[in-house]
């Protein structure tokens, strides 16, 4: 076992990445140094508050912040005086009006932090960039570097999902990173994760190109499991096969696997759909678009899905969705989160108002984050005042609280029991056997 040696750790920008990451390595034994630049998200997070929900992240949050093991900033001079290694957690959101990822937020931190070193360094991406990024900026950081001073950039790409950040970024399936041979990093890093690795977790260390395709491929990969399997549905709706029975039976095969195989509204947030877009558009600038024509294929399949709903919900309202009410259960992209980026719950939600429904949304977690995106959609703050009056009950997002509702008890509540599982989440059976009319 080896033993652990505390390093200070700095972590730029506390997102949903960065703020896990930074609680995650406070709980590993180091002394954590998070910097964020926002002011509200910054006082919000040194109070013990975090600004989205993940399932025990405030408590771990909490938990390091009274015992000093993690502080927060927003001084960079601070940073490059205290720290030895340095994560770099910023967003890096699909550019406005193009496929491509906009990586200005991780060039800021690099153009800041460089000329404030004094001492060798190590820095480690996390975000999510396309390939070539690190070999860039690594020049970049040549020209930046003070002179004598060394300053090593590594990419460790980061694989958490939302609602599962902290025993994904504590017990990963693996960790990647990406460095030049010959350098510290990969020391430093096996030295961040020491516990981790020494616990069995593998860790794979490749070229820096490697690391960064090792992301887009993974969450390419992702992407095109859910919409093989959706399109696979149109075919069983067309046929009369059932997709679920479909889905099971080929997951038996270790091959295939039963993950990520379950059919319905299809994939959303902040992650998957930009980041298949940003693959194609670096496939692109290499010369290598026809390689990943799949991926577009996917996002088709993916965004058809949404409007397919809106027509199943039209065809369940006799063809016309003016003038009716449509409750609309969950609007996250995920069940677990209150992320709505990119939600495919919110969107139909927001479709069926523009054909004239009037929509009542209800989320467990994502309420407050709906109403800035969609504020003209009406909330209700329980499933059931959402139901009220309804001609039709959507099911968009998979919270257990929807499968767990009474098809009975919901039945007196409406106007007409018709209801749309779109993500396959209720017990068909009991919702027939209590009168609803059951689509999906
Ligand atoms: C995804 C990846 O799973 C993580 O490994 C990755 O680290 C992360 O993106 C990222 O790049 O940061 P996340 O966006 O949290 O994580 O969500 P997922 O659990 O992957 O779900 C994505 C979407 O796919 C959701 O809208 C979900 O409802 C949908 N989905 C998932 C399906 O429609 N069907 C499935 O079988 C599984």
């Amino acid at each position: 076992m080896t033993e652990l040696n505390p390093l200070k750790v700095v972590v730029f920008g506390l997102g949903y990445l960065g703020a896990t990451h930074a609680a995650c390595m406070a709980e590993l034994g180091h002394e954590v140094l998070g910097i964020e630049v926002d002011q509200l998200r910054r006082e919000k997070i040194a109070d013990g508050h975090l600004p989205f929900y993940e399932p025990g992240l405030s408590e771990l949050l909490r938990k390091h912040l009274a015992s000093g093991t993690l502080r927060v900033s927003d001084s960079y001079a601070e940073a490059a005086e205290w720290g030895e290694v340095f994560f770099i957690a910023v967003g890096t959101p699909q550019k406005k009006g193009e496929s491509r990822a906009d990586l200005q937020y991780v060039d800021s931190v690099v153009e800041q932090i460089v000329p404030l070193m004094n001492r060798d360094a190590i820095i480690l991406g996390k975000s999510t960039v396309p390939v070539g990024t690190c070999r860039r900026l690594t020049d970049r950081i040549d020209q930046l570097a003070n002179d004598g001073v060394h300053v090593e950039l590594a990419w460790n790409p980061e694989f958490l999902r939302e609602g599962h950040a902290i025993s994904d970024t504590l017990r990963p399936d693996r960790l990647v990173l990406g460095c030049d041979p010959g350098g510290r990093a990969e020391k430093v890093t096996y030295q961040v994760y020491s516990r981790i690795i020494d616990e069995g977790v593998p860790f794979l260390v490749m070229d820096t190109a490697s690391a960064e395709i090792v992301k887009a491929a993974a969450n390419s990969f992702l992407a095109t499991k859910i919409s093989f399997i959706n399109a696979v549905a149109e075919v069983c709706e067309a046929s009369g096969a059932d997709i679920k029975q479909v889905a099971d039976a080929i997951g038996y095969d270790d091959r295939i696997g039963s993950k990520f195989l379950n059919a319905g509204l299809g994939f959303g947030g902040g992650c998957l759909p930009k980041d298949i877009r940003a693959f194609q558009a670096r496939a692109g600038e290499l010369g290598a678009s026809s390689a990943v024509g799949l991926l577009r294929e996917v996002d088709f399949i993916n965004m058809n899905r949404r409007t397919r709903m809106v027509e199943i919900a039209r065809r369940a309202c006799d063809g016309n969705l003016l003038g009716k009410r449509v409750a609309v259960l969950g609007a996250s992209f995920k069940p677990e989160s209150d992320d709505v980026r990119d939600s495919p719950a919110l969107n139909v939600a927001g479709q069926m108002q523009l054909q004239g429904a009037s929509v009542v949304v209800y989320d467990p977690e994502a309420i407050d984050n709906s109403a800035k995106v969609f504020p003209t959609l009406d909330y209700a703050p329980t499933a059931q005042e959402a139901c009220a009056g309804a001609d039709l009950v959507m099911v968009l997002t998979e919270w257990k609280e929807f499968s767990r509702l009474n098809p009975t008890q919901l039945g007196s509540e409406v106007r007409k029991k018709a209801v749309v599982d779109g993500r396959m989440c209720l017990d068909r059976r009991a919702w027939e056997l209590a009168g609803w009319n059951y689509l999906c």
